[in-house]
């Protein structure tokens, strides 16, 4: 079977890291067309300059990195430094990217590939607040019906929000473009803080990226010490979620997931739960599904194939 094409969206953070570690390890599952970066965790400069800095670590200074939308659609940028640390990759020490930049703008890279492969064989793979992907969908809605599917990072139900009581902060940071996004009528697959809050990196498993004894088994080990300690002193939690490695985890395993075709709704209004996915987990109303929202995952079985994969590299 073919591998699938995918587009990486993405705002790293050392989830983000980990999730483009783990697709760019699975050549026989995934090919990645290239990867857009956009504001998130830290603003663009750094986000662009991460996911090269994540690519040379992979060895992949072939892969098309292509700088995308430094602010929301309509509402000042909110980062994440607190958890990620200034840089966005605290923990290891990395150099400087040598890999160039592309020029071309992340939007057009979107809308250009989507439209030059074949419908319905493109997957674009959103790790960070859903800019780059409502721009792109805005500028050219003819791209909607070309789309495979999206599988993202975002959200939240029953786990509740991490950046204010009721959002995720993907969503929270550009809700007005999950709006689009959620409306554009493309099959969506979400991994919500329900799912990715189960993906702990407990001592035991990050023990077993250290072990690996390679640059990138230390590095991902390096991360996840950093990472880990806002999640860790926020919920007392075992270790760190790896949110985004659901999303390239799901396209190798998905067996490795469970949850829900429902309709899930983002409140891009109210001030107090601005960012909130409302998700009709139950059905109670007649709002047509729009997304199957995952709700569990078999966590060892995560572990063992993130290990397995990071080990390749
Ligand atoms: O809420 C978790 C999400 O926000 C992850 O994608 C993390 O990288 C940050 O972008
Ligand atoms: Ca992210």
């Amino acid at each position: 079977m073919a591998p699938r094409k995918i587009i990486i969206d993405t705002d790293p953070g050392q989830d983000d890291a980990v999730a483009i570690l783990l697709a760019l390890a699975s050549p026989d599952e995934i090919e990645v067309l290239g990867i857009t970066a956009v504001a998130g965790n830290v603003p663009l400069a750094l986000t662009q300059k991460n996911a090269r800095i994540v690519c040379e670590l992979a060895g992949r200074t072939d892969m098309r990195v292509f700088a995308g939308c430094d602010a929301p659609i309509s509402r000042k940028l909110v980062t994440a430094e607190h958890v990620h640390g200034k840089t966005g990759l605290d923990g290891p020490v990395l150099p400087d990217p040598v890999m160039a930049l592309q020029d071309t703008h992340a939007v057009d890279f979107i809308i250009d590939t989507l439209r030059a492969e074949p419908p319905g064989t493109v997957t674009l793979c959103p790790l960070g607040p859903l800019t780059n992907i409502a721009v792109a969908l805005e500028r050219a809605p003819d791209i909607a019906g070309r789309i495979e599917e999206i599988v993202l990072m975002g959200g939240a139900y029953f786990e509740v929000g991490n950046i204010t009581p009721t959002a995720e902060f993907n969503i929270y940071v550009d809700p007005d473009a999950a709006k689009i996004v959620f409306g554009c009528g493309a099959p969506i697959t979400v991994m919500p803080l329900d799912v990715t809050h189960k993906a702990l990196v407990t001592k035991p498993r990050n023990d077993a990226f250290r072990a690996l004894d390679t640059p990138v088994g230390v590095t991902v080990a390096e991360m996840t010490d950093f990472f880990e300690r806002f999640d860790k002193e926020k919920y007392g939690s075992d270790g760190a979620p790896l949110h985004d490695p659901c999303v390239t985890a799901y396209l190798i395993a998905p067996e490795l997931f469970s949850g829900r075709h429902i309709n899930v709704e983002i409140e891009t209004v109210s001030d107090l739960t601005l960012g909130m996915t409302v998700a009709d987990w139950w059905r109670v109303t007649d709002r047509a599904p729009n997304a199957t929202f995952m709700g569990d995952l078999d966590a060892d079985g995560f572990f063992t194939l993130l290990t397995d994969r990071i080990a390749r590299l």
